[in-house]
């Protein structure tokens, strides 16, 4: 099985299934001396962990509890990266096997089941083994290394809940719309809580029907220099793109002015540059001669222009489908070839929009880190 293998210089290796012993990644590329350790993981594992079944729980999520505790096996020395692989490990504990054993030789509809077991002939049920979203941690912590790298350029990267099962939250430019107040809700969502009765009465409905709902992540990224993004093929928003649609349920990525640049007109699409002062997150070395500093009086392009990094915030969304395994009953056929009812077992996300924030977030900086050590050779040369 290839692909478990992300970036060219900045590169993550990520392994583990839902219900084996443990998960994780190795990263190689990672530049020496970058501050690393346990803590700075964990804190953006806490951050993917589904709530449990604690009264504070994210309502969204899952109630399956796990510890998600990082064990950092090579790499990093007294807290800081030492240039070499750099290997996470977080151990499974918390997961009941038994509830996954109807789906042995069953194919779950809206899930990888069938399209797994076509291409290998064998596939680990429990959980969804590696198609399942328990898959991201590895991503998560690399991505915590990745962001700590990054940080020490300025860029920050956030994400939020837009949309949940179709409610949508304040928009940026809305009175109410509050990024302050993202981290402080289980929603995820830039909200006070009175706007989100709605949507959380929305999540209850569909748990107690047995369904589920999807929603849309807008990501935004602030701190980013001009000249991220290698033609033609790497285009940076490319590669976000390709970042964004490798998590299971994306459904869809549209950077800026998005789909609806397509019923626009160039007069009115097009960013009108500015001569700018110097961004001071741009050391000299990283502004070539002779180009004069430029910025743009809207960002349409979300930040990205021929596929490079424009010096204006990096804005895109992410649209998540409705978690595939529902409690709902559902028709589907087993490995004879039979139709069979199901009814899905096992704890599952009621909408992963809230806990693909960080996810989201983790492979942003996955493929910005990748992108600033390819950079690199450009800005020496300056
Ligand atoms: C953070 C996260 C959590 C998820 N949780 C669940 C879940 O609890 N149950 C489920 O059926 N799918 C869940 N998914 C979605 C499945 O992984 C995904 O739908 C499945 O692998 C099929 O892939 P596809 O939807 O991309 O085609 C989750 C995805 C993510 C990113």
């Amino acid at each position: 099985m290839s692909g478990n293998t992300f970036g060219v210089l900045f590169r993550v290796t990520a392994f583990g299934e839902s219900h084996g012993a443990a998960l994780g990644c190795v990263i190689d590329g990672c530049p020496a001396g970058v501050p690393v350790d346990k803590a700075i993981i964990a804190r953006e594992l806490e951050r993917r962990k589904p709530g449990g079944d604690a009264p504070d729980a994210a309502p969204a999520s899952t109630t399956r509890r796990e510890a998600d505790e990082p064990d950092i096996l090579s790499g990093v020395f007294e807290g800081k990266t030492l240039g070499t692989p750099i290997a996470v490990i977080i151990r499974n504990h918390d997961h009941y096997s038994g509830d996954y054993d109807a789906l042995r030789d069953v194919y779950r509809p809206g899930h990888a089941d069938w399209t797994w077991e076509a291409k290998f002939g064998v596939r680990d049920h429990r959980g969804g083994g590696r198609s399942s979203g328990r898959e991201t941690v590895g991503r998560v912590a690399a991505g915590a290394v990745a962001k700590s790298f990054l940080s020490q350029y300025g860029v920050v990267i956030q994400a939020w809940s837009s949309s949940i099962a179709g409610v949508a939250a304040p928009a940026p430019g809305d009175p109410s719309f509050s990024l302050a107040l993202a981290e402080s809700n289980s929603l995820r969502m830039p909200a006070p809580s009175e706007a989100l009765e709605e949507i959380l009465a929305k999540i209850e409905r569909l748990r107690l029907e047995g369904d589920s709902g999807g929603g849309v992540v807008t990501c935004v990224v602030r701190g980013v220099p001009p000249g991220l993004g290698e033609p033609v093929f790497d285009k940076l928003d490319a590669r976000l793109a390709q970042a964004m649609l490798s998590l299971g349920a994306a459904k869809g990525v549209e950077f800026g002015a998005g789909f609806a640049s397509a019923d626009s007109q160039g007069s009115l699409l097009n960013d009108t540059p500015y001569q700018s002062a110097a961004t001071e997150l741009l050391t000299p070395a990283m502004a070539p001669d002779g180009v004069p500093p430029m910025s743009f009086k809207t960002n349409n392009a979300g930040g990205v222009l021929g596929g490079i990094s424009n010096g204006m915030p990096l804005e895109f969304r992410v649209a998540f489908k409705p978690v595939p395994s529902i409690s709902k009953k559902q028709t589907t056929i087993d490995r004879a070839g039979s139709v069979r009812e199901l009814v899905v077992k096992g704890r599952h996300d009621v909408c992963v929009v809230p806990r693909a924030v960080p996810v989201v977030e983790a492979m942003t900086a996955l493929v910005l880190a990748d992108m600033f050590l390819l950079q690199w050779r450009n800005w020496q040369r300056n």
